[in-house]
């Protein structure tokens, strides 16, 4: 019963900031849905950026009509397959996979994340595999390691052949005389559900290299920014809106319960002093945000 009690106390507080509702863009706390998904800072819905952007630059997700949840990155599109809100992982999937027979997965980009600057990040259950289309060369004559793909070839004429490495190597590969070489990202874990084993036996599942793309990948999230750290911890929410002017093309703001402000928001604000700091600070941060967790988890 005892965390009943900061809750309680921090109730006359809420209703404060209620009236101070206005300061915020609707996205920080509202939480919307797409088919099964919830959508919730940091991410947002692309179609309501109109009414401010609060959530991160890169994690603007888009719905689709059939309730299809597409996050783009540099305007590839990938599916959502699941949020995790609280390990700050979003799986995806690439959705331009054609599956051209069952054998040939015809992928067409690499994913593309700038390491230095992008909000997601590959996580260490993420291995690459790298597919090498319409060959000239036989691939097998130089790489033990290289599968060849079935049902890749145009007909009956095509002398040229498709490949995978399952170690994800690049280099090289010129020499080959491919017409397109993809990288793709996919769970280590199924990938090493259908690569041999290194004794020689017999893979143990009936994961095609179709199936092990189709299943996706996993990304993390996070604020990227000193600043948007900053602004979190003081319980804002951070905001960014397009500005040429600025270095990053980018303008950051802090929502705060007290009104946006360019830095974090002020940590001793109006009643908050009077009561105990920390449990204020513990609460505040989990409220807006415990009814969806739990509602997630449920499922
Ligand atoms: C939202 O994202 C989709 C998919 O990337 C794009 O086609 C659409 O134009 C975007 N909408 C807005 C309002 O930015
Ligand atoms: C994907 O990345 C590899 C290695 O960096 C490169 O050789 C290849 O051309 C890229 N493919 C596409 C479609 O951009
Ligand atoms: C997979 O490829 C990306 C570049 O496409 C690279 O940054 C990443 O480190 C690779 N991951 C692994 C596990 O090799
Ligand atoms: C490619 O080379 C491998 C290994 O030498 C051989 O088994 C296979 O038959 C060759 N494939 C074609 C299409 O020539
Ligand atoms: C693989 O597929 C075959 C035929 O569809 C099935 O009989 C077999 O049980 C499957 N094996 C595994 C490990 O799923
Ligand atoms: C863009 O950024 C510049 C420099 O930070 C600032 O002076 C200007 O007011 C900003 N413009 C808008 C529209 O916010």
């Amino acid at each position: 019963m005892a965390p009943l009690l900061p809750i309680l106390l921090l109730l006359p507080v809420l209703l404060l900031v209620g009236g101070a509702a206005d300061a915020f863009p609707a996205s920080c706390r509202k939480v919307t849905t797409c088919g099964e998904h919830e959508i919730s800072y940091p991410f947002w819905l692309n179609s309501s950026a109109s009414d401010g952007n609060c959530g991160y630059p890169g994690l603007g997700l888009s719905c689709e009509d059939d309730g299809t949840l597409i996050l783009p990155v540099h305007s590839h599109r990938y599916r959502v397959v699941l949020i995790d809100y609280d390990t700050n992982i979003v799986a995806v999937s690439d959705t331009d996979l054609d599956v051209y027979g069952a054998g040939c997965p015809r992928l067409h980009a690499n994913l593309t994340l700038d390491y230095a600057s992008s909000w997601l990040q590959l996580t260490s259950s993420d291995s690459n595999i790298t597919f090498l289309y319409n060959c000239r060369k036989n691939i097998s004559w130089f790489l033990s390691s290289a599968r060849e793909l079935s049902g890749c070839s145009q007909g009956e004429y095509d002398t040229k052949r498709s490949y995978v490495l399952p170690d994800g190597a690049t280099t090289g590969t010129e020499a080959y005389e491919c017409e397109e070489v993809v990288v793709a990202p996919v769970l280590g874990v199924h990938k090493t559900e259908m690569v041999d084993p290194p004794g020689g036996s017999p893979p143990l599942t009936n994961w095609t290299f179709g199936g092990v793309v189709g299943a996706g990948f996993q990304l993390t999230y996070n604020t990227h920014s000193e600043q948007c750290d900053r602004c979190e911890k003081s319980h804002g929410w951070c905001g960014y809106q397009r500005n040429e002017s600025a270095s990053s093309g980018l303008r950051f703001t802090c929502f705060c319960d007290g009104g946006p402000t360019t830095d974090r928001c002020s940590t001793c604000a109006a009643l908050s002093c009077c009561l105990d700091k920390t449990s204020i600070e513990n609460s505040a941060r989990r409220l807006p945000t415990a009814g969806f967790f739990a509602k997630t988890k449920k499922n």
